[in-house]
């Protein structure tokens, strides 16, 4: 092999490794099918914007209880849901139900029966996050349902801060009696809890997020 031969192939042979790099497949795929690890934590210069991304929504992200009265478009609606649905969830169970509330007169009634739930009388949506008994774990597991439902929650409140709209979470559950009335309003059923309403809309108001870092929260290893 001559020198300009032997440069040529180690050239191709560098630009083919770079390629698999910054390629999001893992490599073990057939070609021809979709790649099951697409997508898997794989270095790239996009995969650090979106970390700042998805960091920054979330440090920013700030509870708002004042809206617009502009609507809440559909897919932006959907987009939330899913994001909701993403959550994880004890063995995966995903025991949760939402409720979409954009009728006037209903967040009305939401705001007059829970002082804590005011500001959906000037909101244009609420979604009320449920507990489904059906899907929980049962015996020892059953109450991971709260966690699975607050975790839905809190990525609910994301979705929406990334799409620009602002929302709070109003609880409900362990306040039984609340939970109640609030099911009684939209006449869920009763395999269903009612853990929070989060009305939402986009914001009429610009609070400054809470910086909540604290060290003293943080500890290794064995508590000194
Ligand atoms: C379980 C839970 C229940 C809450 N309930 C209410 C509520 O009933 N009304 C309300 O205005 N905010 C409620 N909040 C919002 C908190 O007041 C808010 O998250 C907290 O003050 C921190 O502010 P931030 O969300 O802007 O970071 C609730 C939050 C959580 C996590």
């Amino acid at each position: 092999m001559n020198k300009k031969h032997f440069f040529k192939v180690v050239a191709n042979l560098l630009f083919i490794g770079g390629a698999f790099v910054l390629s999001s497949c893992c490599g073990k795929c057939c070609k021809n099918e979709a790649c099951p690890n697409e997508g898997a934590a794989v270095t790239t210069a996009s995969a650090v914007d979106s970390s700042a991304i998805v960091l920054d929504a979330i440090s920013k992200r700030t509870s708002i209880r004042a809206y617009q009265e502009t609507a809440v478009e559909e897919e932006k609606v959907e987009k939330i849901l899913r994001a909701g649905m993403a959550a994880p969830s004890a063995m995966n169970k995903q025991p949760w139900s939402f409720t979409v509330v954009n009728d006037k007169a209903i967040l009305k009634q939401i705001a007059d029966s829970a002082p804590n739930a005011g500001m959906a009388a000037n909101a244009p949506l609420a979604i009320v996050v449920c507990g489904d008994m059906d899907k929980a774990i049962e015996g020892d597991g059953r109450e991971f349902w709260v966690q699975d439902a607050s975790a839905a929650t809190e990525n609910i409140l994301l979705a929406a801060h990334a799409l620009g709209l602002g929302a709070v979470w109003t609880g409900a559950y362990p306040n039984v009696a609340k939970a109640k009335m609030f099911a009684r309003i939209l006449n869920i059923p009763d395999n269903q809890v009612v853990l929070c309403v989060i009305p939402m809309g986009y914001p009429a108001e610009a609070p400054a997020p809470k910086d909540k870092w604290n060290e003293g929260n943080v500890h290794y290893n064995v508590w000194k």
